[in-house]
């Protein structure tokens, strides 16, 4: 296995010469701008993401009960694990970790770099217990497809501006392309109520032991009601009542897990931030974006043959993305989902599908916000966006010449290269029968950094602002059950 891999990544590297290198002919701005309109309008971009899609404010009742869920320890078997652990919103939505930290961990309130487990902690091995770097939760009711990696919740009729609220939504619990009675209406009320029954996010390894997700997420209703362990301080049954406006009928059917799930889904629906220069350009500013980030944007849009790195055949739309899955053999740090002969590799989409197209598949990411959501890759292989895009130009000598320079040092890296080596060889084989929409590129140090700084226009300048994000942090709100994560960075400054 291992002789005919190296063999094998030999005649890749052959095969990987890049075969076109990008060049703009671009006389003046204004032909740059003209250029880059008509590519625009080609592509049918709008800059609007959000019409006619309604998503909810956070200043709602239920999304703000749920930004209180969201910071509650409550919901974990050992009251050691929130949402908002690896899914904060001066973290981006998510961690700044390359792969999540979950439960029993040396300090439950630090979040980001400096996170580690307990070494008493089951399972430890120094490196994180999760397998998989996590996605960020801005702009979640966006999608209408796939939410997971691996898009194992999935809407089984994804219509464009619905995010799911039609046709049924499949779950791990019901089983591929099988509506899940039980999974809300929409997406993100599909995906809120598996954090709570997975071992080593939230659950630990000993609360409801042997029962099933459903009866799991009882549990932790039963909790919030007051039925479970005594509480020094409840007011979750007083707030339920209220935002539901459910004053009389039995608490049970208050705190359900349905509510809970719906609470939590509408807090993450409104975190919608698309305020940014890209679209402000989009929508008719032209002094929005800089020559440079507009050669970024042309780069981004346009195919080889006018100096393009046809970016937008994945990352496509208003959302930048297909919402489709693609083999980019990225870097497979972790203990990865025990696939393959490593058992620490991950197989990606085909965990669902058993398709050879899926194989070491992975959702396309929207792009949006990307500057603050990093590590990035399914296993936050990459700390920086110019080492992401470069991955993108050229898998195999990537992980050549990959090294992890990243801010979690403990990450497992030993099976990294015979993990990503078979990932390439099979995006390899995916490229020749053409399912691969993948292709190399030459590329210089200028396009790298033109790609970077389109990028950094899809900034909504709101989520770099503590004071702007303050509604969806909990500064000035009461703290229902007194156990809410106090975040702090690795200096123990508050985040
Ligand atoms: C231990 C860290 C951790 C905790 C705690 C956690 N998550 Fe996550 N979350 C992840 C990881 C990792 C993924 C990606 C998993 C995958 O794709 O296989 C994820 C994925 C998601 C996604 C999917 C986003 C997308 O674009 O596909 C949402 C939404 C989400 N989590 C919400 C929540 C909510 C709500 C809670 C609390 C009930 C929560 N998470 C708790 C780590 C965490
Ligand atoms: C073949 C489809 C495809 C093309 C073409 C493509 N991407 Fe990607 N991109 C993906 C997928 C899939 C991922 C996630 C891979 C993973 O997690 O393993 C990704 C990840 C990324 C990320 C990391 C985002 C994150 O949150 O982790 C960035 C940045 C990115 N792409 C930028 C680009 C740029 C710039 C280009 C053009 C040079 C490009 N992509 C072309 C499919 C594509």
């Amino acid at each position: 296995m291992k002789i005919s891999d190296l063999w094998l990544a030999g005649f890749l590297f052959l095969f990987s010469i890049p075969t076109n290198a990008s060049t703009l002919n671009f006389t003046s701005n204004a032909e740059l701008d003209a250029a880059l309109r008509q590519r625009i309008s080609q592509l049918s971009l709008t800059g609007d993401p959000l019409s006619p899609r309604s998503l909810p404010s956070i200043n709602t009742t239920k999304a703000q009960l749920g930004k209180l869920l969201f910071f509650s320890k409550i919901q974990s078997g050992n009251f050691d694990t929130a949402c908002v652990s690896c899914h904060h919103p001066m973290l981006g939505g998510a961690d700044a970790l390359s792969i999540a930290i979950g439960v029993d961990t040396l300090n439950p309130n630090l979040l980001g770099p400096g996170r580690e487990h307990r070494s008493t902690a089951p399972f430890y091995d120094g490196g994180p217990t999760m397998p998989r770097n996590v996605p960020t939760s801005f702009n979640l009711g966006f999608w209408d497809k796939h939410i997971f990696h691996d898009g194992r919740v999935e809407a089984l009729l994804p219509l464009p501006f619905q995010h799911g609220a039609i046709g049924g939504i499949s779950t791990p619990d019901s089983g591929k392309d099988l509506p899940d009675p039980d999974a809300g209406n929409n997406l993100s009320t599909a995906q809120a109520a598996f954090p709570q029954i997975t071992l080593e996010e939230m659950r630990g390894f000993t609360f409801a032991e042997g029962l099933s997700n459903q009866e799991t997420r009882e549990r932790v209703a039963a909790r919030m009601r007051g039925e479970l362990e005594p509480l020094a301080l409840n007011q979750w049954p007083a707030l339920f009542r209220e935002t539901f406006n459910l004053p009389d009928v039995p608490l049970n059917e208050v705190i359900t897990p349905a509510a809970i799930r719906e609470v939590l889904a509408e807090y993450m629906r409104s975190q919608v931030f698309v305020d940014n220069p890209w679209f402000d350009y989009v929508q008719g500013n032209t002094l929005a974006l800089t020559p440079q980030e507009k050669r970024g944007a042309f780069k981004f849009l346009s195919r080889e043959n006018v100096g393009g790195f046809n970016c937008q055949n994945c990352h496509s739309g208003n959302l930048m993305t297909d919402e489709g899955f693609h083999n980019l053999a990225m870097p497979q740090l972790g203990r990865g989902k025990g696939d393959s002969y490593t058992r620490t590799n991950d197989f990606g989409r085909y965990r669902e599908t058993y398709r050879f197209n899926d194989l070491f598949a992975f959702r396309t990411p929207s792009l949006l916000n990307v500057e603050v959501t990093g590590p990035y890759g399914h296993a936050g292989a990459y700390g920086t966006l110019e080492d992401t895009i470069r991955h993108h130009m050229n898998p195999t000598v990537a992980i050549a010449r990959y090294q992890y320079d990243g801010t979690q040092p403990s990450v497992q890296q030993s099976d990294m290269q015979n993990n990503s080596q078979e990932a390439i060889n099979i995006l390899f084989v995916q490229q020749i029968v053409g399912v691969s929409k993948l292709n190399n590129h030459a590329y210089n140090e200028e396009d790298i950094q033109d790609l970077a700084a389109f990028l950094r226009t899809l900034t909504d300048p709101c989520v770099k602002d503590r004071q702007c994000m303050a509604p969806w942090l909990v500064d000035n709100d009461i703290d229902p059950d007194g156990l809410r994560i106090e975040a702090v960075d690795i200096n123990l400054q508050p985040l």
